[in-house]
């Protein structure tokens, strides 16, 4: 939601300024901009659209001289996309520039207090309204006028502000959004996350809430708001450029999908060791045994793999569990309290309605477990305990590897509490975890099988309407499937349990609909095959995704079928999304679709 980044050092600024961006820009993709101080004066390079244009409107940065600036890409929140909504936004005298992420939720008081003592506006934004604030507290330093004005800001920001009197300095401050500064050879940055500064160092700091950062050729330093100055680590990130690079591949999307078996490696290794999970580091053994409840808080895909979750965790260890979206999760009044866990799901760490969710469930007093991918992102500092995702740097919006190990994450939670709460066989616990390790090279298989997928995405990329059914594991399943279509596709479709299609929704479905019937769950596939003969008889065409052990009976109701590795029932969903991903991108493919960029949509959503 927005992407920030900075520099000073010894180079021209706008180049880097313009690789940082093309790194964040699955942060957001309506505009994008640069102002550089040359040393003289701030210059604003700005325009609506993908970088790609404000790249061809700056020369590549060529046009804008000056070795110190601040770049953003925009996900429109205040005001449509447009030149004059982009950032970087200046103060009415050109004094002040600054790029902003997040929303400034008081925006129109503190803009009505400015236009009564006469400032003029040129755009809707409330970013603008932040950059006239800290220029009408400016009295020859930027510091403090900086730290001045933010203490009247309400909502969330990330800022990075430039002033044309000070061309050796920028100035970082975040609440609610997240802020890295980082350091090299060359020069100094500050980002909003390690992306876009990865190609020149990966050694970061981590600013918190209301910490301030001064940026300088020569050095970081880092304030409290009251500008006491504090000292802060320094630390080295673990992955390098090819994580974050497309390596070949046409689409990021396509090169996560590939990457899948080895991030649920990676990430499920750690938790494995003599046979067993072992997962006390972050849940003790005593406080599983007298859990009452999970919640489990989530949006979008990472919702999609809670559902997953509540039907294993049930189903192995016998504690309920609910689901709930986290845009609502603080809303729904939830009943919780000290042996209540709340797990909350997220890829980037940073989403803001599950940050909420998280701090709600702490506010009641409940115990709060944080599945993220991104280290040192606000869901994880905030949660009491956190398991790591590895699924390296996800930058397709459409989430793929992340949502993988995340599913894995949770088996591995449901064996364990299984385990603790004394709720199952060794044989049935020893039989899941061998599959579990097993995924990957079954995953393999399935990604070198992908040519049926495409031949049928190519059958069916016209269409406009479609359903994916399944019950069970496999409904939970088909809501993910029908998302991933949908978002980068831009095919209307639908998941159903397919049990409750008869109850409405069927009348719908006319001669050729599309149903694609997702029946991999042995106890309950001759159901689903009922409902798949349903919709059939009212003309149409159904594709089945099933297992090679069943393989025989479903392509016996279905028009066409796609097979995956037999598997305990538990983790038939971590094999069969491969398929649903795959399906997606190729429609998306044969469509024209900007596949890593879909319309409308970022990668981290910052606001609620
Ligand atoms: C869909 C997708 C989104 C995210 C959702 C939550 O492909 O990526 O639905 O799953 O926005 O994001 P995180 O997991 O970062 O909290």
């Amino acid at each position: 939601m927005c992407g920030i980044v900075g520099y000073t050092g010894s180079k021209q600024a706008a180049p880097i300024l313009l690789e940082g961006l093309a790194r964040l820009e699955y942060r957001g993709y309506d505009s994008a901009g640069i102002a550089i101080n040359d040393g003289d004066k701030i210059n604003v390079v700005k325009a609506m659209g993908r970088l790609a244009v404000l790249c061809e409107k700056s020369n590549g940065g060529a046009a804008a001289p000056g070795c110190i600036g601040i770049g953003h890409t925009r996900w429109a929140t205040h005001g449509k996309p447009s030149d004059a909504n982009s950032h970087p936004h200046v103060s009415e005298n050109g004094r002040i520039a600054i790029v902003h992420n997040g929303i400034i939720e008081n925006y129109a008081s503190l803009k009505e207090m400015l236009v009564n003592r006469g400032r003029v506006f040129k755009s809707e934004t409330d970013t603008e309204v932040a950059a006239q604030l800290i220029d009408y507290y400016y009295n020859g330093n930027i510091l403090e006028a900086v730290s001045r004005a933010v203490r009247e800001l309400e909502g969330s920001y990330a800022l990075g502000v430039v002033c044309a009197d000070e061309p050796n300095t920028i100035v970082g401050v975040k609440s609610h959004a997240p802020l890295i500064v980082a350091y090299s050879d060359d020069g100094n940055f500050f980002a909003s996350d390690v992306m876009a500064v990865i190609s020149h160092t990966k050694t970061v700091t981590y600013l918190e809430d209301d910490e301030i950062a001064v940026v300088r050729n020569d050095g970081i330093k880092f304030y409290t708001p009251f500008l006491d100055e504090i000292k802060k680590e320094k630390c080295i990130v673990d992955w390098d450029i090819s994580a974050a690079d497309k390596c070949g591949y046409e689409h990021y999307m396509y090169k996560e999908i590939m990457e899948q078996p080895d991030a649920v490696r990676r990430t499920i290794e750690p938790y494995i060791s003599d046979g067993r999970v072992d997962l006390s580091a972050v849940l003790d053994r005593d406080y599983v045994k007298k859990l009452n409840r999970i919640f489990i808080a989530a949006c979008g895909s990472s919702y999609h793999v809670g559902v997953i979750a509540k039907y294993n965790i049930e189903k192995l260890a016998r504690v309920p569990v609910e689901v709930v979206l986290a845009s609502e999760f603080r809303y729904c009044d939830p009943i919780v309290d000290q042996n209540t866990l709340v797990i909350c799901i997220s890829q980037s760490g940073e989403t803001a309605d599950t940050l909420e969710a998280q701090r709600e469930a702490k506010r009641l007093g409940a115990a709060t477990l944080a599945i993220v991918n991104v280290e040192g992102s606000s869901i994880a500092k905030s949660a009491d305990k956190v398991i790591y995702t590895k699924a390296g740097p996800e930058i397709a919006v459409a989430t793929t590897k992340a949502y993988s190990t995340q599913l894995a994450v949770t088996v591995l939670i449901a064996l364990y509490t299984a385990e603790c709460c004394e709720a199952i066989p060794d044989s049935e616990y020893d039989k899941i975890l061998s599959e579990l390790l097993s995924v990957p090279e079954k995953m393999l298989k399935i990604l070198d099988d992908k040519a049926n997928i495409q031949y049928l995405a190519y059958q069916h990329f016209n269409n406009e309407d479609l359903f994916f059914i399944g019950r069970n594991i496999d409904y939970a399943l088909s809501l993910e499937g029908s998302l991933k279509l949908k978002e980068i596709s831009y095919i209307h479709s639908e998941a159903y349990a397919a049990g409750e299609l008869k109850h409405g929704t069927i009348s719908l479905v006319v001669d050729d609909t599309l149903v694609i019937a997702v029946a991999s769950y042995g106890r309950l596939v001759e159901k689903t095959l009922s409902n798949a003969l349903e919709v059939k008889a009212r003309g149409a065409h159904v594709m089945g995704i099933t297992t090679e052990s069943l393989k025989q009976k479903v392509g016996a109701v279905t028009d066409e079928i796609i097979t995956i590795p037999d598997t305990h029932e538990v983790l038939l969903p971590s094999l069969a999304v491969l398929p649903l991903q795959l399906f997606a991108y190729y429609v998306a493919l044969y469509r024209g679709c900007d596949i890593d960029k879909p319309r409308n949509l970022a990668k981290s959503v910052t606001v609620e």
